[in-house]
Order: structure tokens, then sequence, then C-alpha cells
């Protein structure tokens, strides 16, 4: 989704606007700007494409002497969304006098009305976006003071935003603001950079500030002055950011996605360690904030969440109510604020949100507080806005995930889901020893995951075979149907082979008029409750032409015996399993598109991080 970038200091602006910009890139875009000040002029240069494609440009049409003297500027890659990714829709986007620039992630929904109001009083507009209705709006309020003109300008704006705003006339400043979309401002020897995200900072500095909704901030190279848009001022401490530079990078994997799979024995590692109590049989998640009083009262779990965290949800729905004899349910999180749910104070609300950012899960957040329950988050972006909005829940130390296709983060959501249900359960039906002998299991997910990881090599002979398919059919029941849905979410995410998760049961409801001679079906058929059944239906499929491949078992020669080819993942206790089965789905997925020769980490049209509804 849209990314942001500012810097003012000491090094050339340009240089390391385009390295920030790079690092975004993951969050997935369509286009690209950059807007520095020259000799009190505001030289804007865009780029419909890649990151790369805008480097290019501004290296073959601007004097070197821009690169190497510039100090301040603004930059943006653009998913589009109120017009296509041309070059005039690209961000930054300048006023009426062209001398102030804008840069803007969110949506600001009443632009047609100051559109109009601002073209009645004359100003022209080169694009179809929002964003240029604000730069235009910043423009008119603009009286000798950038930081009042944006005020002004916000007070009449209704929706979100994060941006940054350069003016010609104030070269030693840049003025961000925030109202539902994320703004960072790292905090430098002699500079400073703005960002939408802590990526494009952490190789700059580790200190940084968050500004919260409706705050507005001065930036200097120096100094950073923040205040309310009533110009009240406000105090944000300055947080220390956590990973290191290179955890961001490949480490020698030819893709993000693929370093993250192999990446997640040790992420479950993190996600686990020093959260399971082996002598009381429970677990320890002291984010979440609750008494075992106040789990007691817990009468029912609601699960929230979007794309893959949905799907960790539905495994947590299964989880809450197998081993704590909780009532569960999922919610798509879009969905959640508009069917005015039934809701109150003795349910638990768990918003699952890698980023902790996806616009839909976050106004699912505020209307289960509106409802007064009682709400948390399960997030991997430490201080993203869902963790701090609700203020409670757990981290899944995954580290970061960078590959827009969620592996690592699905994994240890549903590995923090078991932990969270364990100790739920442990208050209702569980003894302490029956505590104990799950929490065994969950502390042998990393080892049993390295021994799928392991098979990398065989998966991708297997998913040669499969990669000319152009249709595939995912098949589970009981605590894998979810994960079915999970491995035709990531084939066709990466593949861009059309792939339909179905509970193994309803196949023959419809879909099986699809199956041909050769239509791939993979079967989870691991040695669970349920086995026998699916096995049933793999046969209903053999019998119309299906090409099967079961993810089985280790040594189950009857699955085995079932299927046309066969991964392997180890026994383990069937909740459990979710997670082996997952990963091999997704070393099929990321083999099968390579074989493909798809673009893996940044699919076309998907974001990392949807920050619009
Ligand atoms: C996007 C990503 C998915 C992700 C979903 C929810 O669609 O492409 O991979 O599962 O958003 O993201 P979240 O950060 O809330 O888990």
């Amino acid at each position: 989704m849209c990314g942001i970038v500012g810097y003012i200091g000491k090094a050339s602006a340009p240089s390391i606007l385009i390295s920030g910009l790079k690092r975004l890139e993951y969050r997935g875009y369509d286009s690209a700007g950059m807007a520095v000040i020259e000799d009190g002029k505001v030289v804007i240069t865009k780029a419909p494409g890649k990151v790369a494609a805008l480097n290019e440009r501004a290296r073959n049409e601007w004097p070197a002497s821009r690169f190497t003297d510039s100090r301040a500027g603004i930059a943006h890659t653009r998913w589009a969304t109120h017009g296509p990714p041309t070059e005039a829709n690209a961000h930054p986007h300048a006023d009426q006098s062209g001398g102030i620039a804008l840069v803007h992630n969110g949506i600001i929904e009443n632009y047609r009305p100051l559109r109009t109001r601002l073209e009645a009083k004359g100003h022209l507009f080169l694009s179809e976006t929002d964003t240029e209705v604000l730069s235009h709006l910043v423009g008119d309020c603009y009286q000798g003071d950038l930081f009042q003109a944006v005020c002004d300008a916000l007070h009449q704006v209704e929706g979100t935003f994060g941006i940054a705003v350069i003016s010609a006339t104030e070269p030693g400043r840049i003025i961000t603001a925030r109202r539902g979309s994320p703004i960072v401002i790292g905090v430098g020897d002699g500079e400073s950079i703005i960002a939408s995200d802590a990526s494009a900072i952490i190789s700059h500095t580790r200190q940084v500030i968050y500004l919260e909704d409706n705050d507005i901030a001065i930036v200097t190279a120096d100094h950073v002055e923040i205040r309310d848009l009533n110009r009240v001022p406000v105090t944000r401490e300055v947080a220390e950011l956590g990973f290191d530079a290179e955890a961001a990078e490949k480490g020698g994997f030819e893709h993000f996605m693929l370093k993250e799979i192999h990446e997640q024995p040790d992420a479950l590692r993190n996600a686990i360690r020093g959260r399971l109590d082996f002598n009381l049989g429970t677990s320890v998640l002291s984010g979440m904030g609750t008494s075992p009083r106040d789990l007691a009262e817990v009468q029912r779990v609601i699960l929230l969440g979007c794309g893959t965290s949905l799907h960790a949800g539905l495994v947590g729905e299964y989880a809450f109510e197998d081993l704590a004899d909780t009532h569960a349910e999922v919610h798509q999180a879009a969905e959640f604020r508009y069917r005015n749910p039934l809701v109150n104070r003795s349910d638990l609300v768990v918003a699952i949100s890698q980023s902790g950012e996806t616009a839909d899960t976050l106004a699912a957040v505020r209307e289960a507080n509106q409802k007064g329950a009682f709400v948390m988050g399960l997030c991997n972006v430490v201080g993203s806005t869902i963790a701090r909005e609700t203020g409670r829940g757990v981290y899944l130390h995954a580290g970061p995930e960078i590959s827009v296709a969620s592996t690592k983060a699905f994994t240890c959501q549903v590995a923090v889901l078991l932990m969270m249900a364990l100790k739920l359960g442990r208050g209702r039906r569980f003894s302490r020893d029956e505590g104990m002998r799950l929490a065994r299991e969950i502390e042998a997910i990393p080892t049993l995951v390295e021994q799928v990881v392991a098979q990398s090599d065989a998966i991708s002979r297997i998913a040669k075979s499969y990669a000319d398919n152009e249709h595939a059919f995912f098949i589970g029941r009981g605590y894998l149907y979810p994960v079915a849905l999970e491995g035709a979410l990531k084939l066709k995410e990466i593949s861009y082979i059309h792939a339909e998760g179905y509970h193994a049961a309803e196949l023959k409801h419809g879909p099986i008029a699809l199956l041909v001679d050769g239509t791939p079906v993979i079967a989870l058929a691991n040695d669970v409750p349920g086995k026998d059944k699916t096995l049933g239906n793999v046969e209903e499929c053999r019998a119309r032409g299906a090409r099967i491949l079961g993810i089985i078992t280790s040594g189950d020669h009857e699955a085995a015996a079932a299927m046309d080819d066969v991964i392997e993942v180890p026994a383990c206790h069937p909740l459990v399993a979710t997670i082996p089965t997952a990963v091999a789905l997704q070393l099929l997925a990321y083999h099968i598109a390579r074989h493909r020769g798809c673009e893996i980490d940044q699919p076309r049209n998907l974001a990392k991080s949807v920050t619009v509804e």
C-alpha cells in the first residue's frame, strides 16, 4: 500500500528518499514520486511503475547538483485508489502556486466538495486524486506559515491521512501529520526521517517517535515539535526500534518469501519462548493483562481479521472451542462494523493483524471498543496502530515480514492463539497434567516445522509437475479446513493459479463439477480425526480424474496409497498439525510460483498492508 518517506538533514535528500522508498516496496504500489527543495523552488519528479524507474528518471533528467545539494524532500509510493496509476496521479502533488508539495496515505472522503469549492476560486487540477485537492487546500490556506496552513486545511477534511508537506519558502522544515494512517519520525544526529513504516528509517536511526491520530509535527534537521490540530503542544516519547537492518534483507535467499518460510522455526521459537509454564500447565501471556478471574468471566471469544490473519482466526475458533470449552466465532473484519454485531462485556475480542495497520481490522477494533468488549490485539509490528489502540494483547515476535504473501506471521498467529486457548482452557477444563501435555506439544512446534522446511527441494520437484495447471482445489476438514483455505490463498496470490479451498465434504455440492482429467486436488489428509472421511472424499475426486497431492502424516501408508503424490509432515497433536501442514503448503505455492517465473515477493495488484477500506 502507499508509502511515505521524508528527509531533512545533512545528506543528499534524493538518495535517501530513493533508498527509503525501496525499503517500502514490499508494501505493494504502482507508481512513485519525490519532491525536493532547490533554490527557493519545489521540484517534483514522478514515474509510473517501480521505484527504479523513478530513480532512473531523476538521474537522467535532474542536474547532478540536485542530487548532491538538496537537503530536504518528500517521496511516495502510491497504490491507486482514486484514479489509475499514472504519472499525473502519482504523488507528490503541488498546490496551485507550485510552491508547496504534499504526499499522502489514506483517503480524503470529502474531496469532491472541496475540489468544487477550490475550482470556483480558480484552482486547476492536474490529477483525479483526493490528495491533489488536499495540497491545493493547504496552498489556499497558506499565509506565510506552512504549519498553520496544514492545521487549517486538516480542520476541513474528513477521512484518513498520513501526510508530509514541504514549502519552497520554508526549506528548513517538513510538516507531517496523521489521522488513521501511520507516521513514524526517525530522530537522527542532525537529520530527521519521516516514514509511514519504520523499515524506511532503521538504517539511519533506531530512535523514533510514533505520531498519534490528529498529531501534527514540525520536523527540522535537529528538532521535532508535535502539537495537536489546535496547535496545543503534545508530548510523544522517543521509542527504540527493536529489529536491525539486516533482518529486513534477503539473507541469501532468492525471495523474501522463501527466507521467511525458512525463518519459521526461529520465528516460532521467539513467539513461544518464555510463554509456556510447565509447572502450572498453562501459558504466560502477560500482555493480555488478564487475571484468571477476568478470564473466568469470558463467555465468548470473537476473532477479527482479514486475509491470512482471518484464516489464523478460523484455526483459533476451533482451538477456543475444543481446548477452552468457550464459544468462539470469527468475523471478517470489514463486515464487523456494518452488521451491528451483538457484542457485550463478557466477550473477549481478539484482533489479528500482522501489520497492525489493516484499515478494516482497525475499524472493527474501534467498533468492538464502542460496544464495551474486552479487546486485545494479536499483532506482529510493535507499536502499530492496532497494537496501540487495543493497548493489550500479544505480540508475535516473528520479526519483519516483507513478502506480501504472509507465511511466518500466519504460523506464529496460530501458535499464539493455541497458547491463548491453553490459558483460557486451563481455567476451565484442563487439569494441570493435561495443560502440561499441551504445553509440550506447543513447545515442539518449531522442531516439527524444521522437518517440513528441510523438504523444500523435494517439494520443489513435486511443484514443478503441478506448475502448468491453471486451476487447483484444496480440501480439508476439521482443524485442517482453515489450512486448506490458506493453502489456496497462498497459491492464488503468488502463482496466479485459480485456487479454491473447500471443506472436503463440500466439494461434492458443486465444485466437483469442475474436476476433469488431471485437475489438481491438494488433500489435507493428516492422520487426525476425520482422516478416513477425507480419504473417502479423495476417492470421489479420483473417480472424476483428479490428480491428488496428499499432505499426509509421515509413514501413513494407507493415506499414501490413496494419493498420486505426497508431502509428509510429522505426527503431532491435531491442532498443532495445522502449522507444519500450512508450511508444506507455503513451500508448494512458493515453488509452483517460482517454476512459473512469477514476481513472488510483490504479486500484482496486492499490497502488504491494506490501509484503505
Ligand atoms: C493484505 C496482505 C495479506 C494479509 C492481509 C491482512 O491483504 O496481502 O497477506 O493477510 O492484508 O493483513 P494484516 O497485516 O492485518 O495481517
